[in-house]
């Protein structure tokens, strides 16, 4: 039995005896086909397709809003976790000296070629841990930290902020705007519930993160937090913003 479960990304779930499986289709029908086609169509989707997808959706108004208003404050030597395509370059100010980018996602790096190019300060890519958990800096190394919605998808999420609290100077700041688990029980309960689908969408991405929780459990101290929903659709959109010291 197939059930399609996404049509505008072709996600199907396919089940099959006692076992459910979820492949996308990239073409052509799922009759015949095997775990190892599976497991490559998924290949297929996050090596070559999600990046662009990224750069796409990430590109929205409503984030860029948020990423000038995170990342005015933003100065000198910074590490950007999670960079992506680039989509912040543009909003950092001309008071940032050397930006430092991790992402293991290579087609994204890409993608981040041109803004690269364009951007007012060097930008050094060094090569990412999968999950998140070292990052190749010295200690008391940065002024500051950036994080623009990476917390949903790395893997070990509070092992990477760790690793960033020790890379900060002591009077370096952690700036974030992540999106996360809501306070609403009921919204809550959607963001577990629908969790294992995105992480097969997304790449990774779980609504249901408590990332104030997070980034205390690493060790930082929250100084500035602002909560809110950026969309009626309340499952994706509720958001934190704000800072917090090493
Ligand atoms: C939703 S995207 C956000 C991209 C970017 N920060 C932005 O604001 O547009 C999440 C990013 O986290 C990256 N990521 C996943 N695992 C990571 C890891 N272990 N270390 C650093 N970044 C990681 C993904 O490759 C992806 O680019």
């Amino acid at each position: 039995m197939e059930l399609a479960t996404s049509a505008s990304l072709g996600i199907l779930l396919v089940i099959r005896g006692e076992k459910p499986e979820i492949c996308l289709r990239i073409s052509g029908t799922t009759s015949g086909h095997s775990e190892k086609d599976g497991e490559q169509y998924m290949g297929l989707y996050t090596e070559k397709i999600l990046p662009h997808l990224i750069n796409h959706f990430m590109a929205q108004s409503d984030f860029s809003r948020l990423r000038g208003e995170v990342l005015e404050a933003v100065s000198g030597r910074v590490l950007e976790i999670g960079f992506g395509t680039g989509l912040n370059l543009p909003h950092y100010s001309a008071t940032v000296a050397e930006l430092i980018a991790v992402d293991p996602c290579s087609r994204c790096l890409q993608l981040a070629d041109d803004r690269i190019r364009s951007a007012p300060f060097p930008v050094r890519i060094i090569s990412a841990d999968e999950t998140g958990a070292r990052i190749d800096l010295p200690d008391d190394s940065m002024d500051a930290v950036v994080s623009t919605w990476s917390l949903c998808t790395i893997p070990d999420a509070v092992q990477a902020l760790r690793e960033c609290r020790r890379i900060l100077k002591a009077d370096g700041r952690l700036h974030f705007v992540e999106h996360g688990r809501s306070p609403e029980s009921g919204v809550a309960r959607w963001q577990d519930r629908l969790t294992p689908m995105q992480k097969i969408i997304g790449g990774g991405c779980h609504l249901n993160r408590p990332i104030a929780g997070l980034i205390e459990s690493a060790g930082f101290h929250i100084e500035s937090l602002r909560t809110f929903y950026n969309s009626p659709v309340k499952v994706g959109s509720y958001m934190y913003a704000g800072t917090a010291r090493p």
